[in-house]
């Protein structure tokens, strides 16, 4: 006797409810998030992960209180916090509470020069123009623009475009083709929306042959810049232009034109990429570096989707939204640039880069 062979059956599973359990480890998350940001603020605020980096072979919270200046029990609360938070670890010895820095703590929090650096972003989160001016302006919606916020946002959102420049100048440069023998030989260089000038200092000391001309529309951030070029002492090869980038009209041509953290924020994006095409010459390169924002809903999700919707917060004040990657390129081959290429040197910064 032969029994037939059972035929199988497509199952098909229905999505399980999250439980209350799961669901609320979301939230517990949120706050334990929230937690570590505001440790690492006061730490970084009152200098207590540089000094706990002084002593590679650990520090006890007595000891850090001592050479801080600061309340013994409370110097302990925090490292417990920031231990939690994974900056600190325990240092490997035996006598007791001693700290130490995390590993990459150090590049990651503490050295503005590394292209790994986050510090700056635990500046810019706190600054009212962001979570309190939208708390305060949703029913209404009323719209602001750069020339609204204070120093200290300028100075802020200055130090995140420090990491993005950074990056960029020269080693994200250096991936777009053709662009760093350029560079090297000398060439006429554009940077728009070069807001407090840290891109335009870098540009000017990393390739001392070319000529830079700097253009923001917010008169204050030029201000800075200004400042910045003279104590660099580049004020003759870095010149500086007050508009607007739909209204961009030089009379020199470039064989560079760069915008860092920026493009997003144009009230006309065609227009200011098609005055981009209009002053480069002929080959030239255009490189847009910016925040590559999540184009699905999983992206989003992630902890660079979520940092970049926190961004998103002042960008909708200002009337923008940051974009997704593939928009920079369907602008760039809808303007007639070719050689179209982009590259992510983050997860939350990407470039975009053509020629004419
Ligand atoms: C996020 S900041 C970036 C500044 C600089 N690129 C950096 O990396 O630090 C944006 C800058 O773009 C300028 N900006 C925004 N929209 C502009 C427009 N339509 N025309 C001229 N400047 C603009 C602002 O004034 C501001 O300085």
């Amino acid at each position: 006797m032969t029994t037939a062979a059972p035929v199988a059956t497509a199952t098909t599973t229905a999505p399980t409810e999250p439980t209350v359990k799961e669901q609320a480890g979301k939230l517990v998350a949120q706050i334990a998030g929230y937690v570590g940001y505001r440790t690492v603020k006061i730490g970084l605020e009152h200098g207590i992960y540089e000094a706990i980096a002084r002593h590679t072979d650990g520090i006890a919270p007595p000891e850090l209180a001592a050479e801080l200046k600061i309340d013994p029990f409370y110097t302990a609360v925090w490292c417990r916090s920031a231990f939690a938070a994974e900056t600190l670890e325990r240092a490997d010895i035996a006598d007791g509470d001693r700290y130490v820095l995390a590993p990459h703590m150090e590049s990651l929090l503490l050295d503005p020069t590394s292209p790994a650096q986050l510090g700056a972003a635990f500046v810019i989160f706190e600054q009212p123009e962001l979570f309190d001016r939208f708390t305060e302006t949703l029913p209404s919606g009323e719209r602001s623009w750069w020339d609204k916020t204070g120093p200290d946002f300028i100075s802020a959102v200055s130090g995140t475009g420090r990491g993005f420049n950074v990056r960029l100048i020269p080693g994200g440069f250096n991936l777009v083709p053709g662009l760093a023998e350029r560079l090297d030989a000398g060439a006429d260089v554009l940077e728009l929306a070069c807001g407090a000038g840290i891109g335009l200092v870098r540009l000017a000391e990393t390739y001392p042959r070319c000529r830079i001309v700097g253009v923001d529309g917010d008169a204050y951030s030029l201000e800075l810049a200004s400042a910045k070029l003279a104590a660099a002492g580049l004020e003759q090869r870095v010149q500086l232009v007050q508009s607007t980038l739909e209204d961009l009209a030089l009379d020199t041509r470039f064989d560079l034109v760069s915008i860092n953290i920026s493009l997003h924020e144009a009230r006309d994006v065609e227009r200011v990429v098609e005055n981009v095409r209009d002053h480069l010459r002929p080959d030239g390169h255009f490189v847009v570096s910016d925040f590559p924002f999540p184009s699905t809903p999983e992206g989003l999700r992630t902890p660079p989707g979520r940092f970049m919707s926190g961004i998103q917060f002042f960008e909708a004040q200002i009337d923008d939204q940051l974009l997704p990657t593939q928009f920079y390129i369907d602008l760039l081959e809808r303007h007639g640039f070719r050689d179209v290429g982009s590259l992510d040197l983050t997860p939350t910064h990407a470039l975009t880069y053509g020629r004419r």
